[in-house]
């Protein structure tokens, strides 16, 4: 039975929108200056409200030995509000001309917000033109332990494009936020003789005197902090896998063979990952390693990861495939299926470093079990049990919890509901979520749904405490192969922890 409440705010509703829909000069409301963010509750300024980007055209031209970069944006949107004025987010760069539907518009800048003025009718399509230039400012991105060069990294040959959670709007004008994805097309001029790596499927490069023009394609909706235009000197193969472009491009001043050994099984890793959570999202593949000294993470690029230069010279074989591994399973978890907000981050960590225990036990070096076990085991004192991955906060985004408890609790979702139950949960996950959406309460619904089971105290405990919740499958008994720590934690150990 519905209760009287909600039968009344029902009818109500009807009457406040018959008379306002009626009117067509206001249909969508009247005209209102579009949101400054899309209410992120971490981020509360990124993005923007009252339009949906469709695509981006990226024309930018950079010169290394001068840091210029000149730029030509073209958007393609539509209102989602009767708009008097949108915002854009974009840092720093000088706009040299600003065009909506080809009409040249009055703007304001502030911060990290361009709030432009034009009337929009909800529901059309609008297109805008900025025309700037400037020195990109590279982002200083704190994440525990460490501040992160990010964003448009000056290199000595040219810069590596990459960092999240907020990067894009350093180099474009950009609505920035996971929320909304677009296709992206990329005409990345640099001088002759460097290459200019973007995301998805190579276009060809043309060299017209001192410059050349590199072009990509990525039809696939990207977030805007998957964006590349990576820029150097670049060793670059390509291969065709599944009828599909692997493009692995890596610094020719990197000691031969020093990264190749690992990002060369990227293929490999793809099709193992493939037949755990169901088809390749994407159209193209690869990855991009640069020798950049202040390079110290891994970032899951659509299409195209990028890898400090610094996880691949332990001489640890299989030791530096795992965050291959890792990368890569972030094209379906992160990639396809993205955050709704950022506190559903666990969903893309959590699931990455769950991938690099699946391949572990693949490599014969620990299963997800043994894993869990020997993590298990560790006491409160260790750095993965707080602060609770389900709502880490802004500055613990990327905490090791996020990482390490997010993928215990995918573990301990298993032992619950069972191995054929798990796998309908993760396989559907992806299969309803590709080229989406999927935040934590979604997830714990489909949980529930396909195993019949109640697991909000399971999810509760593991996602939403920072104590040690009980063991899901009663008290452990630690294999001999848990109770040594296992290659994978190594590498996450290594990875989260470098420089520090
Ligand atoms: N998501 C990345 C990974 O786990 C790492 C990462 C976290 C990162 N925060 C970052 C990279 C900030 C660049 C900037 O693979
Ligand atoms: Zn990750």
């Amino acid at each position: 039975m519905k209760p009287l409440r909600s039968l009344l705010a029902a009818a109500v509703g009807v009457l406040v929108l018959v008379p306002v829909s009626a009117v067509p000069a206001s249909a969508g409301g009247s005209f209102r200056p579009g949101a400054p963010g899309v209410g992120d509750p971490y981020f509360p300024g990124y993005g923007n409200g009252g339009y949906d980007v469709k695509h981006y055209d990226l024309n930018v031209r950079y010169q290394p030995s001068t840091d210029l970069l000149t730029g030509h944006a073209v958007i393609y949107a539509r209102a989602t509000q009767n708009l008097s004025s949108f915002n854009l987010d974009f840092l720093g760069l000088t706009i040299d001309k600003l065009a909506v539907n080809g009409r040249a518009a009055s703007y304001t800048r502030s911060g990290q917000e361009l709030s432009i003025k034009r009337k929009i009718r909800k529901g059309s399509a609008f297109r805008v033109d900025v025309r700037y230039h400037g020195v990109p400012q590279t982002l200083q991105i704190p994440v525990p332990g460490i501040v992160l060069e990010a964003g448009f990294i000056h290199t000595d040959d040219g810069a590596v494009v990459a960092g999240q959670p907020e990067v894009a709007a350093s180099w474009f004008p950009v609505n920035d936020h996971p929320k909304d994805k677009a296709s992206y097309s990329f005409a990345v001029t640099v001088p002759a003789g460097l290459a200019a790596i973007s995301n998805g499927v190579p276009k060809g490069h043309k060299t017209r005197g001192n410059w050349t023009t590199w072009k990509w394609e990525q039809r696939t909706p990207m977030i805007s902090y998957l964006a590349t235009a990576t820029i150097g000197e670049f060793r670059i193969s390509t291969t065709k896998h599944n009828g599909k472009p692997t493009i692995i491009a890596i610094d020719p001043d990197l000691p031969p063979d020093l990264a190749d050994d690992a990002v060369g099984r990227t293929n490999e890793i793809t099709d193992f990952l493939a037949s755990k959570f169901g088809p390749y999202p994407f159209e193209a593949n690869g990855a991009i390693v640069d020798d950049y000294d202040n390079l110290f993470f891994a970032l899951e690029n659509q299409t195209r990861s990028i890898y400090s230069k610094f996880f691949f010279d332990s001489g640890a074989t299989t030791g530096e495939t795992y965050v291959v591994a890792h990368e890569l399973a972030h094209q379906w978890f992160g990639d396809s299926v993205a955050v709704e907000q950022w506190d559903d981050i666990w969903l893309n960590e959590g699931f990455a470093t769950y991938a690099e225990w699946l391949w572990s036990e693949k490599l014969g070096e620990g299963t997800p079990q043994e894993i869990f076990d020997f993590l298990y085991a560790q006491p409160l004192t260790a750095p993965y049990w707080a602060p609770p991955p389900g709502d880490p906060g802004p500055v613990d985004l990327f905490d090791d919890s996020v990482y390490t408890r997010g993928a215990m609790t995918l573990q301990a979702l298993r032992v619950t509901v069972g191995d054929a139950d798990f796998w309908k949960i993760v396989r559907q996950w992806y299969a309803r979520n590709r080229n989406g959406h999927g935040s934590t309460a979604e997830f714990v619904r489909l949980a529930e749904r396909v195993s019949g089971e109640q697991l909000d105290a399971l999810f509760q405990a593991w996602l939403f405490t920072d104590t040690k919740p009980a063991h899901p499958g009663g008290a452990a008994t630690l294999s001999a192969a848990a109770a040594d720590k296992p290659n994978a934690v190594k590498s996450l150990d290594q990875r989260l922890r470098m420089k520090r």
